[in-house]
């Protein structure tokens, strides 16, 4: 069975701008995935500042969040759009950084190495995802982290297999690709490929969440049904369950890059972790 072969090219989103803008941020999908996000990232966030490298930043969303606590920033997209957009975020919220209109790839070879490297739902977009990734990585500096957030393969599979009907023949001779919407990515990626390139590469897992788990599954009149804050609570109390979190439809990497002059025993920092025991639905929740 023949797939529409993959771009040569990493995409740039200037022709999704409104697309993305709609489906991603103005809705619970959106809301849900910052807050997560949002919960990985702010024991870092609350710490002393850091240099942030947002690569792929977008509307520089998250970058703008790590700005308004004093974080330097540096973000780049290829896209000339969704860049101008975030340049606008910020002078709105006269917060300072330096955004560059050039692919990550040129970006990294002309920065220091940083303490904080969040690469979020670039990577199902690229021609060359690992050979990126490794790129993008080698920016973060010993002791310091990446934030990779991606979208999940094993959640493409999952939800096109609940649809069922002529989508089963190319879920089964993988030929998926090009048959669904726009916004489906060419490259999705396996969270244990990536934790493993991860570990490889000198980094430690240090939080896992999968970016809705149930939502997502459900049909429209389930949904319907639902109450969205019953919902949410649902959502977050599988996940970071094993399981549950590697079948979101986007997964949350949060790594530190180990120091490898420093001795193995060395205390790793405070990040909160998360224990599936303390994320009861009676939990006070941060919002
Ligand atoms: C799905 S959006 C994610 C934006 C943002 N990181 C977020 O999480 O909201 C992917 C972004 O990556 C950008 N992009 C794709 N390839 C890139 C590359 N090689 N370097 C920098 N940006 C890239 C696209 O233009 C697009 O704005």
């Amino acid at each position: 069975m023949s797939q529409k072969p993959k771009p040569l090219a990493d995409r740039n989103f200037d022709k999704m701008v409104t697309k993305f803008a709609n489906r991603i941020y103005g809705t619970f999908k959106g809301q849900l995935r910052l807050e997560l996000l949002q919960e990985d990232l702010g024991a870092l966030r609350d710490g002393a500042p850091m240099d942030v490298w947002d690569a792929g930043c977008g509307f520089g969303q998250m970058a703008l969040w790590f700005g308004e606590q004093g974080h330097r920033i540096t973000g780049c997209d290829i896209s000339e759009k969704m860049l101008a957009e975030a340049q606008d975020r910020f002078a709105k919220a006269e917060i300072e950084a330096t955004l560059i209109q050039a692919p990550a790839q040129e970006v990294a070879a002309t920065l220091p190495p940083q303490d904080l490297v969040l690469f979020h739902a670039v990577i199902e977009w690229l021609a060359k995802p690992i050979e990126t990734l490794e790129i993008v990585a080698d920016r973060v500096r010993p002791s310091g982290h990446l934030s990779l957030l991606f979208f999940n393969h094993h959640g493409l599979i999952y939800r096109n297999a609940l649809r069922g009907s002529w989508r089963l023949k190319y879920l089964l001779e993988e030929a998926w690709y090009g048959k669904g919407k726009n916004l489906t990515p060419p490259h999705p990626q396996k969270p244990e490929e990536l934790i493993a390139w991860l570990q490889k590469h000198g980094f430690e897992i240090i939080a896992h969440t999968g970016i809705r788990v149930f939502h997502d599954y459900m049909e429209d009149e389930a949904r319907n049904g639902s109450d969205m804050e019953e919902l949410r609570l649902l959502e977050r109390k599988y996940c970071r369950e094993e399981t549950f979190r590697d079948m979101g439809r986007y997964v949350h990497l949060l790594a530190k890059k180990r120091d490898e002059g420093a001795p193995r025993s060395a205390p790793s920092c405070s990040i909160r972790t998360f224990h599936p025991t303390i994320m009861g639905v009676s939990e006070p929740f941060a919002m």
